[in-house]
Order: structure tokens, then C-alpha cells, then sequence
């Protein structure tokens, strides 16, 4: 039994039971989420690359309730240094695990720096997660392009797959359908659009297309939205 939040962008929140897995915590100057970082009490954060609209308010977060933070290990240094007591870092193929689950990173066609001031720190690469939390698997691509390697990752049965559709910094709407073809999950659903002008997207047709060319069902969540994957 897990229910899966959108708080909006690539943000998510997974629960089951008490336990709770936070993804790319952008919650603080995101201008499409109704919810605030104290809303949440995760055990476990997972980020998918350093950019700031994924990292978001991962330290504070971590911070105030002692999560398990995992990224990749050169993000994951540096969130420690930057006051995370418990940062845990992999890499691609490598499995972790945490409170009530598993996650296993993957690859993503991105870049991955986080800004401060005007400095680009926090060097590295992105990742895509494989979880596996209340009996169910569910992949978060991150910010990525098509790649014919969906195909090993489809391999993992997905039950769900969380893929962006924004276009300008990832793979847009048409690419993102191709995506659901190599994952075969048993539903998508997108994020990374509508967030700032540049990604603006038509979710429905979207879904449209996604169901008219695939087998999968697409569920499209409002920011703030919550949903039972049973
Ligand atoms: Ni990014
Ligand atoms: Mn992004």
C-alpha cells in the first residue's frame, strides 16, 4: 500500500504506513507548489541530480528530521558538508537501501551542478532512481532525454514510471510517449512542466497520446495531488 504526493515540478512525496520517501524536495521558491517543507517528515530523501529545482530544501529537511539523504556520491559529499549528518552516496547500478525500501541508481542524460552565489559547486553526475517501497516499483527518471537504455530499465517491471515532459532542459511530450514504449510500466505519470514559462505543456494530450500509442494508463496530478498506486 503506497500513495504517491505531487508536490509540483519533479517534486514527490511516497507514504506507506508511517514511513515516508521524499524525491527531489523543490518545494521553497517552486511556483507551483501549495505545500511547505514542514509538511513533511521523510525518513528518506532521494535526489536525482545537484540542479536547484531538485535539490530544493533537501538540507533543511534533512536537517530538521535526521533523513537519510541519498544521491550521487560527489552530491552527496557535498550535502554533507553542507550539514546533512546523513548523506549516502551511490552510483549507477548500485542498489541502496533505506527505511521500508530500495533504491536503485540508474542512468540520466542531464548535467548535474548546484548554484550558489552565481558558482556552479557540487560536481557530478544525474541519476535516475529504480524504488522499490510498499510492494510496489516505481522509477523517477530525473531530468533526462530519451535513451535507448529505457529498455534495461523497463526490464525491472515498473509499475510506475515518473517521466518529464517539459521539453528546453529535458525530452518533451513526443520523446517522453517513446520513453513509456521502452519502460512498459503499468502507469506514467509526468512532471518537470508548467513550472516556469519555458516548460509549458499540454498534460492532457499528453496522456492522449500516451494511451492511444502505448499500453499504460497516464495519470496527470495537479500540484498538491495525492493518489493511491493499489
Ligand atoms: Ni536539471
Ligand atoms: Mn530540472
Amino acid at each position: 500500500m503506497v500513495s504517491i504526493h505531487y508536490i509540483g515540478h519533479s517534486a514527490f512525496a511516497l507514504d506507506s504506513g508511517n514511513r515516508q520517501v521524499m524525491i527531489d524536495p523543490f518545494i521553497t521558491g517552486n511556483p507551483v507548489s501549495i505545500a511547505k517543507p514542514a509538511d513533511f517528515a521523510p525518513q528518506t530523501i532521494l535526489i536525482t541530480h545537484a540542479h536547484n529545482d531538485h535539490v530544493g530544501d533537501t538540507v533543511e529537511i534533512a536537517k530538521r528530521t535526521g533523513a537519510k539523504v541519498i544521491a550521487t556520491f560527489e552530491l552527496a559529499e557535498f550535502l554533507g558538508a553542507s550539514g546533512v549528518q546523513n548523506a549516502t552516496g551511490g552510483n549507477h547500478g548500485g542498489t541502496i537501501a533505506f527505511d521500508g525500501g530500495s533504491t536503485k541508481f540508474v542512468p540520466a542524460w542531464h548535467t548535474s551542478s548546484y548554484e550558489v552565489d552565481g558558482q556552479f559547486v557540487a560536481p557530478g553526475v544525474p541519476a535516475g532512481h529504480v524504488v522499490r517501497f510498499g510492494g510496489k516499483t516505481i522509477y523517477f527518471a530525473g531530468d533526462t532525454c530519451l535513451f535507448g537504455d529505457m529498455q534495461l530499465i523497463g526490464d525491472e517491471e515498473l509499475d510506475v514510471a515518473v517521466v518529464p515532459i517539459g521539453d528546453h532542459f529535458t525530452m518533451g511530450p513526443n520523446d517522453a510517449c517513446r520513453a513509456v514504449g521502452f519502460l512498459r510500466p503499468k502507469v506514467v505519470i509526468p512532471c518537470h512542466y508548467n513550472t516556469f514559462p519555458p516548460i509549458r505543456q499540454d498534460a492532457a494530450a499528453f496522456k492522449t497520446m500516451v494511451e492511444r500509442q502505448t499500453p499504460a494508463k497516464c495519470l496527470v496530478l495537479a500540484p498538491g495531488e495525492r493518489a493511491s498506486l493499489d
